[in-house]
């Protein structure tokens, strides 16, 4: 059996890995400003991180949602602890980030009776039935997913927006920051405005935090620099620092029904092992503090460089818009072994750094990057 070959590559395997660096077959160590994906929210191989989940293992993986799991309990408490604002929401756990949106979306259908989901041009929500249609990508959108429920509506554009809402649309997702769309900004008050119509009109506001939550923007959720509250947001990515686990965090207004949402997987032993670890490491070692101060010095320096069109984002979610940066990214990967993402149809560079990356490791990224850019 060969492997459905779905993805492009980089020229190696990863042997190693820990804290801000990976190691590949040959030895070649890279600093890590792509996380896989900003999924490293802790760090590789942080020891507790490990030692939480081997600890579990040895006691139970994993049994089914048919018994009590107390730790999912735990998880839920510390992940409201970290919050700032949410402690009275409540949790559901599934495995990924398409399948948390995808619950997003059902939960606020339920609520409201209605089938009408606004979504944003450049948006990107996965890849399963819901989620894809509301995905601003058509070549990832197959026959099958293609349904009129889903309304696009330009990013950051109030104006449009007030145009299509009305008593039929049973929520709003958007992204906290967008990712796949070159991390772009929701303004302080595209968000407000959403909000406000949502509460108008009686619908639910759903905030996509799966790759700007979980402290990468300097704050818990990326909307928290707005001064909105939604009233489902969906997580994963950062949340187990790489064992899959994702879940949505639920307004007290909406209710819970016995089978109205579930998994086989979701909030297993060993995932909610790993989240809880990631939470006490957030807490203990203030990683929301370091990622909103190593961004902003990250942003501050990147700004000075002047073959750079534009830099965006919050914390360490950050875009890098230039002309050639393919060729950048090449660069650096190979001539400075320093890894880093891409949104590749804006021209954009994207850095999704662990959050515990030190002031000396983005200089090291900052040399490098100029002396590419140069
Ligand atoms: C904003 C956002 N939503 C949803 C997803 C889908 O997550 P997953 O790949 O875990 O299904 C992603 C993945 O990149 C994402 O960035």
């Amino acid at each position: 059996m060969t492997l459905f070959d779905v993805y492009p590559l980089f020229p190696f395997e990863l042997t190693k890995a820990e804290g801000c660096y990976v190691w590949d077959e040959n030895g070649n160590k890279y600093l890590d400003l792509y996380g896989g994906h900003a999924v490293i929210s802790i760090g590789h191989t942080h020891p507790h991180y490990v030692k939480s989940i081997t600890d579990q293992l040895n006691k139970i993986g994993f049994y089914s949602n048919s018994v009590q799991i107390p730790i999912q309990k735990e998880l839920a408490q510390k992940l409201g602890a970290l919050t700032g604002g949410y402690e009275d929401y409540s949790l559901f756990l599934c495995n990924s980030g398409a399948e948390a949106n995808e619950n997003a979306l059902k939960l606020a259908s339920f609520h409201t009776g209605r089938k009408k989901i606004i979504a944003f041009s450049k948006s990107f929500h996965g890849r399963t039935s819901a989620v894809v249609a509301a995905t601003d990508d058509k070549s990832i959108i197959a026959p099958v997913n293609e349904t009129s429920n889903i309304i696009f509506v330009p990013f950051n554009d109030e104006a449009a927006l007030e145009v299509v809402m009305n008593d039929q649309i049973a929520g709003v997702i958007v992204e906290g920051l967008q990712g796949v769309g070159g991390v772009q900004v929701p303004t302080d008050s595209f968000l407000q405005k959403i909000r406000s119509l949502c509460d108008k009109f009686g619908a639910l506001m759903i905030m996509d935090e799966i790759q700007s939550g979980y402290g990468r923007s300097g704050k818990f959720f990326s909307h928290q620099h707005s001064n909105v509250k939604a009233d489902i947001i969906s997580m994963a990515k950062g949340m187990g620092n790489g064992f899959p686990i994702g879940g949505i965090i639920i307004a007290p207004h909406i209710e819970p029904k016995h089978g109205m949402l579930g998994t086989t997987f979701g909030g297993n032993h060993l995932a909610c092992a790993a989240a809880i670890a990631v939470c006490d490491i957030i807490k203990q070692e203030n990683l929301m503090h370091n990622a909103a101060e190593v961004g902003t010095y990250l942003m501050v320096e990147l700004k000075k460089i002047s073959a750079i069109k534009d830099v965006r984002g919050y914390g360490l979610m950050i875009g890098v818009e230039l002309d050639n940066y393919a060729d950048v990214r090449k660069k650096l990967m190979i001539d400075h072994k320093i890894l880093t993402g891409v949104s590749g149809k804006q021209n954009t560079i994207r850095l999704l750094p662990p959050l515990n990356i030190t002031k000396s490791e983005a200089d090291h990224f900052l040399k490098a990057f100029a002396e590419v850019v140069n």
